[in-house]
C-alpha cells in the first residue's frame, strides 16, 4: 500500500524546483497528479520525466494570476477522477530584495497576485468542492520568509506572512468540517527561483541587512527533502497536524 494511494493531488508551479519534486513524488506514492504551470515547455518536461520513471502525471496550463484558468485547474481533477483530495499552493516568486519604501506598485501587485491571492482563489474554489465532502487536505508553500523579517524584501516577506497567516485561519475555521490547510515554510533549496534576480544589481540594503542572516543558513536543500515534508502532510500519517507551519530549513531559523 503506497501513502497516497486513491488520492488525487493539484500541485501548482509543477514544471521546476519543489513543485516538480512534489509532483512526482505523489505519482510514486500512488497519487492521481494534475500538475500545472504557467510555463508549457516545463510541463512538457515534466510529463516526459515521469513517463521514463513509469509514472503519469498529468499537466494543464494555469497561470496563478488569472482566476479564470484557477477555477478550470480546480474543476479539472473532478472532471478528470470524480474527487479531489489534495490541493498543494506551490507556486511562488521572489521580489529583489527591495524594502517597502522602494517597492514599485507593479512588483508589489505581481508578487502579492502570484503568492497571495492565486493560492487564496484555489483555496476558496477548492473548498467549493471538498467542505459539502467533509473532506480535503490543503498544503501552502510559504518560507522561512514567512516567518522572519530579513529573509527577502517587503513584498515577498509580506506575501508569506499572509500566506501563513490565511493557513492558520483555514486550519482552525474548518477543522470540524473535515479540512486540514497547513503550511510547509522552507530555507534555502536549490531551484530556479533566484534565476530572475540581476544579482548583480540588487537592493544595497540586501547586502547589509539581509545577507548577514544568510551567513547563518547551515546549508541549502535538494526539494526533494521538502516535497518528502509535503508527502508527510498529504498522507494519513499527519490525521492531526492541522492548522500547523512545519519549517523545513536545516536548522537555519533555530539560529
Ligand atoms: N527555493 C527556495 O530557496 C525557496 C525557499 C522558501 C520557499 N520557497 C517557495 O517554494 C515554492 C516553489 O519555489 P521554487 O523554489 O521551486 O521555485 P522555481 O522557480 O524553481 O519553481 C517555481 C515554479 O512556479 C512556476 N510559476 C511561477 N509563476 C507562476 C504563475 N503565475 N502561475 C503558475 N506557475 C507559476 C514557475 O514556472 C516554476 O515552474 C515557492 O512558493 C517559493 O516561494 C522557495
Amino acid at each position: 500500500m503506497k501513502q497516497l494511494d486513491q488520492k488525487t493531488a493539484i500541485v501548482t508551479g509543477a514544471g521546476l524546483g519543489l513543485g516538480r519534486s512534489i509532483a512526482l513524488m505523489f505519482a510514486r506514492e500512488g497519487a492521481r497528479v494534475l500538475a500545472t504551470d504557467f510555463r508549457e515547455d516545463v510541463l512538457d518536461a515534466l510529463r516526459k520525466d515521469a513517463a521514463e520513471q513509469g509514472l503519469k502525471v498529468e499537466t494543464m496550463l494555469a497561470d496563478m494570476r488569472k482566476p479564470a484558468e484557477i477555477a478550470a485547474m480546480i474543476n479539472k481533477p473532478v472532471d478528470m477522477w470524480g474527487r479531489l483530495d489534495i490541493l498543494v499552493n506551490n507556486a511562488g516568486i521572489m521580489d529583489h530584495f527591495e524594502p517597502v519604501a522602494d517597492v514599485s506598485e507593479a512588483l508589489w501587485e505581481m508578487v502579492i497576485e502570484v503568492n497571495l491571492n492565486g493560492p487564496f482563489r484555489a483555496m476558496k474554489y477548492a473548498l467549493g468542492y471538498m467542505l459539502p465532502r467533509k473532506s480535503g487536505n490543503i498544503i501552502n508553500i510559504a518560507s522561512i520568509g514567512g516567518l522572519q523579517g530579513a529573509r527577502a524584501g517587503a513584498a515577498y516577506t509580506s506575501s508569506k506572512h499572509a500566506l501563513i497567516g490565511l493557513t492558520k485561519n483555514t486550519g482552525f475555521m474548518y477543522a470540524t468540517s473535515g479540512i486540514r490547510c497547513n503550511a510547509i515554510a522552507p530555507g534555502a533549496m536549490a531551484t530556479h527561483i533566484t534565476d530572475a534576480i540581476d544579482m548583480q544589481h540588487l537592493h544595497p540594503l540586501a547586502a547589509e541587512r539581509i545577507f548577514p542572516g544568510t551567513s547563518t543558513n547551515p546549508r541549502t536543500s535538494n526539494p526533494d527533502e521538502v516535497a518528502a515534508v509535503a508527502l508527510f502532510l498529504a498522507s494519513d500519517a499527519s490525521s492531526f497536524v492541522n492548522g500547523s507551519v512545519l519549517t523545513a530549513d536545516g536548522g537555519w531559523i533555530a539560529y
